[in-house]
């Protein structure tokens, strides 16, 4: 039987993405003989993108019930209570499943007898970066970061010169130089800000420099080691608690701090102390893209912007949902990719052999199987076949 991709619509408060746009989808069924992909009625609509656009690149447009009946699901947002229950024995679950956040979900994945691979989990290896979905998201948050900003920010962030007097330009800081960071800085510097990185990784200084920005150098050296794909490890906890001390005058001086501080499993460092937001000039902007996982800020609310000492905190959980149609467009691709390399002659084809299935899956045969969420639900590490 042709294999059938379903997409559904998402149901998560806010997303407006899809996890395939018509384009893609066009491509991912001439490259995948007699695939066909069938899309919930409105699925694109949040990314403006028609039913009609979905059947004129020869897709179906259908119900929710029949999408969840294909071979292989596709969707941005992990799936809800009662998207699970929709999946059954034997079919193929591919997205955001925010593993390391929500292991039940993987466990009741697992209970319905789903494969799911969780494009989290896809590994850092050269040949999965067109399926990198986090680093697409992360561009696009660095860059939403500094756009939304700029616009809270009561100042200019270029240096203008004007009959009417000099208005020297505005100070960004971003902490955590990562993909988001280092897009953050980008962005900043092309709206005229002067712009400072810093993070613990000593790689990203070069980075950081290379985009024009000065690296941060604190007092003391804090500095950590990265793992073999490039994220931070942990920092001991004597150094992770001089971090905020050590900031704080960095902090002071800067008109906007945008914070992507992560270490993948565990909460948001604290880098931005009660202090540090009273010690800001009054109507400077702290974005906290950490929100979701705890916050780098101690005031920090995810989801929502407070004033603490006349300093505008937000903490927004979902950038990407804000630019919804590259935000999709760009996804899409990392699914596609995704969906071809485990599509063997027109069937899905779990093969452990293979690095990136083997990484990206978190559940099939009944079984969770990565070891750190097995771990958080306190089942023992597995043998893999
Ligand atoms: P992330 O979103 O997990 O973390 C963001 C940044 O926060 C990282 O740069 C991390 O070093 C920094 N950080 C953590 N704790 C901190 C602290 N206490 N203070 C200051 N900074 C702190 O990571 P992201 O951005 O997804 O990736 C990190 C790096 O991984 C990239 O910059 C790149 O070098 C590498 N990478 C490798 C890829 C590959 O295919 N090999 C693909 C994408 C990224």
């Amino acid at each position: 039987m042709a294999l059938t991709i379903g997409i559904p619509r998402e149901t998560a408060d806010g997303e407006t993405r899809v996890a395939l746009i018509p384009e893609v989808a066009e491509r991912l069924q001439q490259s995948i003989d007699g695939a066909t992909v069938q899309v919930e009625e409105g699925a694109g609509q949040g990314a403006y993108h028609a039913d009609a656009d979905f059947e004129a690149t020869g897709c179906t447009v259908t119900d929710r019930e029949a999408v969840f009946d294909a071979d292989v699901i596709a969707k941005v947002a992990p799936p809800s209570d009662d998207e699970v229950q929709r999946l059954s024995d034997g079919q193929a679950y591919i997205g955001f499943l925010d593993p390391l956040n929500r292991p039940e979900t993987a466990q009741a994945l697992a209970e319905r007898g789903v494969t799911s691979l969780a494009m989290e989990l896809v590994p850092r290896i050269s040949r999965a970066q067109k399926m990198d979905a986090l680093s697409a998201m992360s561009s696009l948050g660095g860059y939403r970061a500094i756009i939304r900003a700029a616009e809270r920010l009561p100042k200019f962030f270029p240096l203008l010169t004007t009959a009417a007097g000099t208005i020297r330009p505005a100070r960004v800081l971003v902490l955590g130089a990562g993909v988001a960071g280092l897009q953050a800085i980008a962005t900043a510097k092309r709206l005229g800000a002067k712009v400072f990185g810093y993070d613990i990784r000593e790689p990203t200084r070069e980075e950081v420099e290379s985009l024009g920005a000065n690296f941060v150098d604190l007092e003391v050296d804090i500095e950590a080691d990265q793992d073999e794909s490039g994220y931070a490890e942990k920092l001991a906890e004597e150094k992770q608690e001089r971090q905020p001390e050590l900031l704080k005058p960095h902090i002071a001086e800067a008109d906007v701090v945008v914070t992507t501080a992560l270490i993948p499993g565990q909460p948001a460092p604290l880098l931005i102390n009660e202090a540090a937001v009273e010690a800001m000039d009054p109507g400077s902007v702290i974005m906290d893209l950490a929100a979701a996982n705890g916050g780098n800020c101690a005031y920090t609310e995810p989801g929502e912007t407070v004033t603490k000492h006349d300093v505008q905190i937000l903490g927004p959980t979902n950038l990407p949902a804000e630019m919804p149609v590259h935000a999709s467009q760009l996804y899409a691709k990392t699914i596609a990719a995704m969906i071809e390399e485990v599509v063997e002659e027109g069937t899905f084809t779990p093969d452990f052999d293979d690095d990136i299935f083997a990484g990206a899956c978190l559940t099939h045969g009944g079984d969770v199987r990565n070891d750190r969420v097995r771990g958080l639900l306190g089942l023992e590490e597995e043998e893999k076949v």
